[in-house]
């Protein structure tokens, strides 16, 4: 039974905050807003609430969660940071950086948000809502995307509220996200650092103090969001498309879109425009009932490679990966 007359989108103001702060405390599910997109926040520390999270999404568990918190001193609860890892958090906290470290044992967070991994995923979010939840909850957050597993990610509280509406608690309304693409996910393999996800942060910033990043060993999928097909519209896609053909609708990107295109990622060739506009533009086109999704060329420096990253996966074979 659907009952629209309750939709749980509330603005986030202090008294929602509060509010969305006291379920979290009592084990539910909460949606917020972050700088990246929208999570799906449980108690971290409560093995029911993290499994309502998986439950909510359809997530394989194997699949492990980000870990929300306040800043570098609480994440230290519960991971041992390197010295390059406390360099990168020093540089990038708050904001859409996530570090994979080594979990620490006893640290309280339930087992399931590292899915049977020894590492646990640590960020800490810049958005205010999200700060504030985190600080007036008092407790660690875990938080996926807050879409069903392998579909867009959401970057307005809209969208969860039609996805995920009856399976949340409570939705924190905070206006569409900034940076519209998910967190740079960055671990470690024998101490040297790897680019577990492409995000929105620049792999440039982060080899600025890293040096050059190593792709995941092949054939271990250590950062399990990474399989091939996520992300992905109900509309097929075709990539670098330079023409539109029959039943197609176009998403460009730059100033020499042609005139046929249904939307434009960014008109001025703006990469970090692109990346706010992805999601929901793929949503829009989706939308329509498009038989396809043709997106023009994007180029591959900066945040293109996290554009590119997300385009390949929407792309892919549905239902491929382990
Ligand atoms: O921007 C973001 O990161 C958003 C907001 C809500 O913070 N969250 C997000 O969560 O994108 P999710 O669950 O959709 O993606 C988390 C990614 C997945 O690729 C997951 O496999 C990886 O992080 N991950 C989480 N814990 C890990 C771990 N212990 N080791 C390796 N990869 C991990
Ligand atoms: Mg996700």
């Amino acid at each position: 039974m659907t009952d629209l007359n309750v939709s749980p989108v509330r603005t986030a103001d202090s008294e929602a905050i509060g509010e969305a702060a006291q379920l979290l405390r009592e084990g539910r599910l909460v949606a917020f807003p972050t700088e990246t997109v929208y999570g799906l926040g449980a108690d971290a520390t409560y093995g029911r609430a993290v499994a309502a999270i998986f439950a909510a999404k359809a997530r394989p568990q194997i699949n492990p969660l980000i870990v929300h918190v306040r800043n570098a001193e609480q994440a230290a609860e519960y991971v041992a940071f390197s010295p390059m890892a406390e360099e990168l958090a020093a540089r990038f906290w708050p904001g859409p950086l996530t570090l994979v470290l080594p979990r620490i044992e006893g640290c309280g967070l339930s087992l399931l948000v590292s899915a049977g991994l020894d590492t646990v995923a640590v960020r800490c979010p810049s958005h205010p809502v999200a700060a504030d939840l985190i600080a007036e909850a008092g407790l660690p957050i875990a938080a996926p995307s807050a879409n069903p597993s392998g579909r867009l990610s959401p970057t307005h509280a809209g969208h969860v509220a039609e996805e995920l509406g009856r399976r949340v608690d409570l939705i924190l309304d905070g206006g569409p996200t900034p940076l519209g693409i998910e967190s740079t996910v960055i671990g470690f393999a024998a101490g040297r650092p790897v680019l577990f996800r492409p995000g929105a942060l620049a792999r440039e910033e982060v080899e600025r103090i890293t040096g050059p990043l190593s792709a995941p060993t092949l054939g271990i999928v250590s950062s399990p969001g990474q399989l091939a097909s996520h992300y992905a519209p109900h509309a097929h896609m075709r990539l670098r498309a330079r023409e539109l053909r029959d039943d197609e609708v176009l998403l460009g990107f730059g100033p020499s879109a042609p005139r046929e295109a249904a939307l434009n990622l960014s008109p001025s060739g703006d990469l970090a425009e692109a990346a706010a506009n992805l999601f929901a533009m793929l949503r829009a086109l989706d939308a329509k009932g498009a038989g396809t999704i043709a997106v023009m060329p994007i180029p591959q420096d900066g945040l293109g490679e996290a554009i590119n990253d997300r385009l390949a996966r929407a792309a892919a074979p549905r239902g491929a990966g382990p």
